[in-house]
């Protein structure tokens, strides 16, 4: 390719400090390294990890930063040492990492690659350092990633091949959220055939864990969300009953216990509040990206959705350009979105 070797000048929304709106930029994304992939991104997602990082942020470590992790893109050149992928290749990068040498990738129990940029990079934001500058610069890339960018710079360890065919405006969903909630309930909690299941939480994350339990043979699944409007939606990825916690005036556990002689077998919190969690005597497992093996994993979600095995088009409310990602964020803000697709590059 033309480009190859060469720095790109692209556009990218850039976040330049918490609590701002996003600023669409032209940046200089430099070649791929030793290892490294520069990638053409066509469509990204956001999620609330997003919206986290630029609102919660309590001082401006982590910025100026490129934010996006939800994207997929075709491989535009590749460094040194890389064997895997060629230009044109469809891709998912991925803010977690599968070396395939490391203790944890060579356990068949966990996902937690000793080389994740969460384990040693949460400050820095970018793995092994970034490859933006936009006006001399440096620009962070946010978990590594950094999709609302056209181009950008991964490590092979962290970036999924996927079919040639795959729509990338709806596969790059598999990149976070839906792969987690559905991970969540496959493989991290192991949901069995017959079991009574209870999801709490009906964002992506919280329909993927329902559509996890489906899949997983469940006989029975509550979905519970204070917001009732997310009830139909809920049913589309198999719920079977609804509950919605402010109509009772009693805990919704013991709602739950009366309603299954005792209590459901699976529990999912999908909300991200700690007081959802019930404490006694249970078994507790967090996930990441679902306890999936990233580099092995993502492209069979990806085929499994290609075959109609899993659901990905339900997700998407809303679909909008790069410079509409202030507008998109506060879709998200506000609740009225499950996930936007922005077309990233045209
Ligand atoms: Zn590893
Ligand atoms: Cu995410």
């Amino acid at each position: 390719m033309a480009t190859a070797g060469k720095v790109i000048k692209c556009r990218a929304a850039i976040a330049w400090e918490p609590n701002a709106p996003l600023v669409i930029e032209e940046i200089e994304v430099a070649p791929p390294q030793e290892g490294e992939i520069r990638i053409k991104i066509v469509a990204s997602s956001l999620c609330h990890t997003e919206l986290y990082h630029l609102f919660e942020a309590k001082d401006k470590q982590g910025f100026p930063t490129v934010l996006g992790h939800e994207g997929a893109g075709v491989v535009e050149s590749v460094g040194p040492g890389v064997t895997d992928f060629k230009p044109g290749d469809k891709v998912i990068p991925l803010s977690v990492s599968q070396c395939g040498e490391c203790r944890f990738c060579k356990c068949p129990k966990t996902n937690q690659c000793d080389r994740n940029w969460i384990n040693k990079y949460v400050d820095f934001m970018s793995y092994p350092t970034t490859r933006f500058t936009c006006r001399g610069q440096p620009i962070l890339q946010f978990t590594s990633t950094g999709t609302f960018s056209e181009y950008i710079v991964m490590n092979q360890i962290s970036v999924a091949k996927i079919h040639d065919d795959a729509p990338l405006d709806r596969v790059c969903l598999l990149g976070c959220g839906v792969a987690t909630g559905y991970g969540a309930a496959v493989n991290t909690a192991g949901v069995t055939p017959g079991s009574v299941c209870a999801v709490f939480g009906l964002g992506a994350v919280g329909l993927a864990a329902v559509m996890g339990c489906k899949n997983a043979g469940a006989s029975r699944i509550f979905a519970v969300d204070i917001n009732e409007q997310k009830f139909e939606k809920a049913k589309v990825f198999g719920a079977t009953d609804f509950l919605n916690p402010k109509a009772y005036n009693k805990p919704i556990s013991e709602v739950l216990a009366e309603m299954t002689n005792g209590g459901v077998d699976f529990s999912l919190e999908c909300v991200g509040n700690p007081e959802v969690m019930l404490i006694s005597g249970k078994t507790w497992k967090g996930t990441l990206l679902g306890g999936f093996k990233v580099k092995d994993s993502i492209p069979k979600l990806v085929q499994d959705y290609m075959a109609g095995k899993i659901k990905v088009d339900e997700f998407i409310t809303h679909k909008m350009d790069l410079e509409e990602i202030n507008d998109a964020i506060n879709l998200m803000k506000t609740g009225q979105c499950i996930r936007c697709i922005l077309n990233i590059s045209k």
